[in-house]
């Protein structure tokens, strides 16, 4: 397993790393994927290593999914729960870190509602740090994980039509698939309405379409987003009704897409609301393969940060 590409000292967005480095876990990723197949699903790639998740916000898919990477890799792990934490008490992020480095981690995987908070963690910690989404602003493993299900399916990343569909405004996942999808040469269409997608994000390289027909049409991927109410988004429409009627996909609309294409969603999906529920259900769906590359794509994360890299499939 080639590692030289690799010289990234955190995972903090998809922004820093080159085509190779994204190449490479996404290779590594694929080599985990064996071992998650054994009986014994375990390497010591991070014996003797400790992580640890951090999230200040909800999480099922990537809170579990690092848990069952660091632990699928021989490491020692700690989840913090922050809502029964001195955090609770007024301890600020800084001296809840702080608090944590004392007991000498090596990784620290962080969620938090702050864009921006795994970055300044880097500026004061020694551990390396992940970031598992943070506010608006970035979910790089998430689009990782993505990336792969599109390899696997496709054979390749390149020349691909991906329209990514919904709440794109309050999307971390949209901003690190757009990122990825620019470096790859892959073209994407934001699709939703103008108050969640604005035309700023041409700026960022995406093509933005306020038609879901038009965006559909020809793709090979379509990713649908959650409306985030928690960040407000359910005031950018004037009903639920009205969104799911312009902007929910339903087999109708899917059948626009390309001959084979597939369905994705980083979850949670609400069903019947931007997804109907057979097309969530049906085999061009692939939400719940995007939900298992999860753990190989966090592995190769982990191992490539802090793995001891001549034993990682031992
Ligand atoms: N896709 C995703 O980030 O899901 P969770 O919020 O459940 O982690």
């Amino acid at each position: 397993m080639s590692t030289r590409t690799f010289k990234q000292n955190h995972l903090l967005g998809i922004e820093p790393l080159s085509v190779e480095e994204i190449d490479t876990i996404l290779d590594t990723a694929e080599a985990f994927i064996e071992v998650s197949t054994r009986d014994v699903k375990k390497v010591p790639a991070l014996k003797g290593k400790t992580v640890v998740n951090l999230f200040f916000e909800n999480s099922t898919r990537t809170r579990s999914s690092f848990e069952i990477a660091a632990k699928r890799l021989s490491a020692d792990l700690i989840n913090f729960n922050a809502s029964v934490s001195s955090t609770k008490k007024g301890e600020s992020l800084k001296d809840t870190v702080l608090t944590l480095e004392a007991m000498n981690p090596h990784v620290i995987v962080i969620r938090h509602s702050a864009s921006g908070a795994p970055r300044y963690l880097t500026t004061f910690a020694r551990s390396a740090i992940v970031n598992a989404g943070d506010g608006f602003h970035a979910h790089p493993t998430q689009a990782l994980l993505d990336a792969l299900t599109m390899r696997q399916r496709f054979g390749t990343l390149r020349g691909l039509k991906i329209a990514i569909v919904g709440d794109i405004l309050h999307s971390r996942v949209a901003r690190s698939n757009l990122a990825l999808h620019s470096k790859m040469g892959n073209e994407v269409v934001l699709v939703g309405p103008p108050s969640l997608v604005p035309q700023e994000f041409e700026r960022m390289g995406g093509k933005v379409c306020w038609d879901l027909r038009r965006g559909v049409a020809g793709a090979d991927v379509v990713m649908m987003l959650r409306v985030q109410e928690e960040r407000g988004a359910r005031n950018y429409f004037p009903s639920t009704r009205e969104y799911r009627n312009r902007f929910a996909i339903t087999p109708e609309v899917f059948s626009l897409a390309k001959e084979g294409a597939i369905l994705m969603h980083p979850g949670p999906i609400n069903r019947d609301v931007e997804i109907d529920t057979f097309l969530a259900d049906s085999d061009q769906s692939v939400i719940l393969q995007q939900v298992t590359n999860g753990i190989a794509v966090r592995m190769a994360v982990l191992y490539l940060l802090k793995g001891e890299k001549n034993e990682a499939l031992d």
